[in-house]
């Protein structure tokens, strides 16, 4: 396991950056992971910087490290790049204010209940198979099930302010909503539809009830999705949300994960 249980800060080629274990993606997947941060200003050194921190990385013995940049520093992503990382997702931040919601719809929206996590867990299994876990060939199928299942019960427990649910008698979709400390932003965490009942205005009753709800707490919403991800960007943009902003992260794994060993 890795020797350095908090940030270390990696210097080269005139740039910083600190590694930071991720205890969260190191417990689901059973092996040490980190995520590296550039310090603004890396822009110039940043291949120098990156091939260090893979090479700090493997002193440490963390064997998969995470790098989100934003989308338009293309030096950063192709510095990324050189220096062995590899694509794996195209982060897009939709919002919008939280005013003139729209009234109740038909579809029945509750909040969850303890007893409905298997449930949701059920679903959540189903659906985010576009994200960076998931498309990253190097992680373990196995691992990326308890991370989603881990994500749903954390959830429930407490890292959601609420966990909406449609068809509360029969859960077929949920939207867990987190409000920030000071109440004005409230996020879409986590939502899913179940794939036999997508395409039928359940995912939009969940944003609606979303959005109703926190009109008077918080001035905003904002949800994340992957570009990739068409059905949830038109589902946020038929909500009423925009484009913000957006990120491409990529992924480097130590030879020994690369080659399967
Ligand atoms: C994204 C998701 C929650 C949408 O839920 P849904 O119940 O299918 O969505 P709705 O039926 O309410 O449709 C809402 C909008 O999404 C769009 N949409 C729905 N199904 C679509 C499809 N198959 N293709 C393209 N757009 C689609 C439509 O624009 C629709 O708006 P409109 O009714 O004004 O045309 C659902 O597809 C899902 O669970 N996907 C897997 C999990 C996921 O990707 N979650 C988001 C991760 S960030």
């Amino acid at each position: 396991m890795p020797t350095a249980p908090e940030a270390l800060v990696v210097e080269a080629a005139g740039a910083r950056a600190w590694l930071r274990p991720d205890a969260f993606d190191t417990e689901c997947f059973g092996i040490p992971m980190a995520k590296v941060e550039a310090a603004a200003g890396a822009r110039s050194g940043a291949v120098g910087l990156f091939a260090a921190c893979a090479r700090v990385a493997g002193e440490q013995g963390w064997v998969h490290l995470a790098a989100r940049v934003p989308s338009e520093q293309t030096d950063l992503v192709r510095a990324l790049e050189e220096a062995g990382f590899y694509w794996v997702d195209a982060t897009v931040i939709f919002g919008r204010r939280l005013v003139d919601t729209t009234g109740p719809g038909e579809v029945p929206i509750g909040l969850a209940l303890a007893e409905d996590l298997p449930v949701l867990q059920a679903l959540g299994r189903g659906a985010f198979r576009q994200s960076r876990y998931f498309v990253d060939p190097y992680l373990d199928p196995a691992g990326k099930d308890r991370l989603t299942d881990q994500w749903v019960a954390n959830a429930l427990n407490g890292r959601a302010d609420r966990v909406f649910v449609a068809e509360p008698k029969k859960p077929v979709g949920f939207a867990a909503c987190r409000l920030d400390r000071r109440g004005r932003l409230a996020t879409i965490d986590l939502i899913a539809v179940s794939s036999d009942s997508r395409g039928r205005g359940i995912g939009r009753s969940l944003v609606e009830a979303v959005c109703r709800h926190y009109e008077p707490i918080a001035e905003r919403l904002e949800v994340g999705t992957q570009l990739a991800n068409t059905q949830a960007v038109r589902l946020y943009e038929a909500a009423g949300c925009r484009l913000l902003r957006s990120y491409v992260t990529l992924h480097w794994v130590a030879p020994e994960l690369r080659a399967g060993r």
